[in-house]
């Protein structure tokens, strides 16, 4: 079955069509519109989704060599996202299904980042421990042989991301943070500072980063509160690379534990942040040395994409686990599954 997918949760209008053999387009329209903001602002996402998605599902059908006769169902992201935002790729996913006569699929956003990795790695095959590592998320996931996830951890505050874009916004550097923060630290001179990595427990495999963030302002406020003005590249580059190591250190400590616990044996890599190539230098070096599978999803289906939004809704219908909603389904911020009581 063809299945386009629509992707609107934040700051990309994405659209992509994908059949039986994988992805035949994947369109990704990155929103400028919040540069000068240092973050993304709700209300513009809305606006430019709006202007987009039409342009955007063109072009995704046109290089699929697709019609809208060819398609099987419509999906959208769903939820968990900016509310706004996700209304306008839900709604607009809703009436284009019903103007074809197909059924509209809505799909979790951190699951379909999990499909995205099997979709990037047909070799991975459940079960499997998955790392979703984004702005909005990071969370530590069994995927079972059914292709169900449970949760096994998640971040007491900050995702992982969001620390990357708040530590860049904290040196000055531009948005998103995580790739100016990459390249910073790339570039950076031992020695470099040794940031606190929470740990939470021998037992949990939850995350916290904002104690690291704290950590790193305190640091520069040492300096002063004018320090962004005294700042000199060496050091943007220092703090960089202690940052990005912490956080390294953090996200493959819990990891790690997660393949124990579980018995599992692969590893799958999702999200924004798994497209840092320290990240994956890291990991796949624990893989090698720990004797498990480490599978990262090329960088167009780790970032924000709608072909795992098909995907993850393709694998619901041929699994007949499809929910689709009558007459209508509504965003929303949060996914009630995934919140702790
Ligand atoms: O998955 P994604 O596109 O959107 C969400 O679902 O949140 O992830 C975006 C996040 C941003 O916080 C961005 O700074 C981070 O991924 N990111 C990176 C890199 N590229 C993007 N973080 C670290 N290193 C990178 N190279
Ligand atoms: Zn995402």
């Amino acid at each position: 079955m063809i299945v386009l997918g629509i992707e609107t949760s934040c700051d990309e209008t994405a659209a992509a069509v994908v059949d039986q053999g994988g992805v035949r387009s994947n369109v990704i329209h990155s929103q400028q519109v919040h540069r000068p903001f240092g973050g993304v602002v709700p209300e513009l996402a809305s606006r430019d989704h709006l202007s987009k998605i039409v342009q955007v599902t063109r072009q995704a059908l046109e290089e699929a060599k697709a019609g809208l006769g060819d398609i099987g169902a419509v999906a959208a992201a769903s939820s968990p996202g900016l509310a706004g935002a996700l209304l306008v790729g839900n709604s607009f996913g809703q009436g284009l299904a019903l103007s074809i006569g197909k059924p509209f699929v809505p799909v979790n956003h951190i699951e379909a980042h999990v499909h995205g990795a099997m979709l990037g790695d047909g070799s991975l095959k459940p079960p499997f421990v998955a790392l979703v590592v984004s702005g909005g998320h990071t969370s530590l996931f069994h995927v079972g042989n059914d292709l169900s996830l449970s949760l096994m951890g998640r971040t007491l505050d900050d995702a992982a991301g969001e620390a990357f874009d708040k530590v860049a916004k904290m040196l000055g550097l531009g948005y998103p943070g995580g790739p100016e923060i990459e390249k910073q630290a790339a570039l950076a001179e031992p020695p470099w500072p040794g940031f606190p990595v929470a740990s939470l427990g021998p037992e949990s495999l939850d995350f916290s980063f904002s104690g690291l963030k704290t950590a790193v302002l305190n640091r520069l406020l040492a300096k002063g509160r004018d320090y962004l003005e005294k700042l000199e590249a060496g050091e943007i580059r220092r703090v960089s690379r202690g940052f990005q190591e912490a956080v390294i250190e953090a996200v493959s400590a819990k990891a790690l534990k997660a393949l124990e616990v579980s018995g599992c044996r692969a590893l799958a890599v999702a999200g924004g942040v798994s497209v840092n190539r320290a990240l994956r230098a890291e990991l796949t070096t624990l893989a090698g040395r720990h004797g498990f599978k480490a599978s990262f999803p090329p960088p167009g289906l780790c970032t924000d994409n709608a072909a795992m939004v098909a995907w993850n809704a393709r694998a619901l219908l041929l699994l007949d686990r499809a929910r689709m909603p009558e007459p209508a389904v509504s965003a929303r911020s949060a996914w009630p599954r995934y919140q702790r009581p």
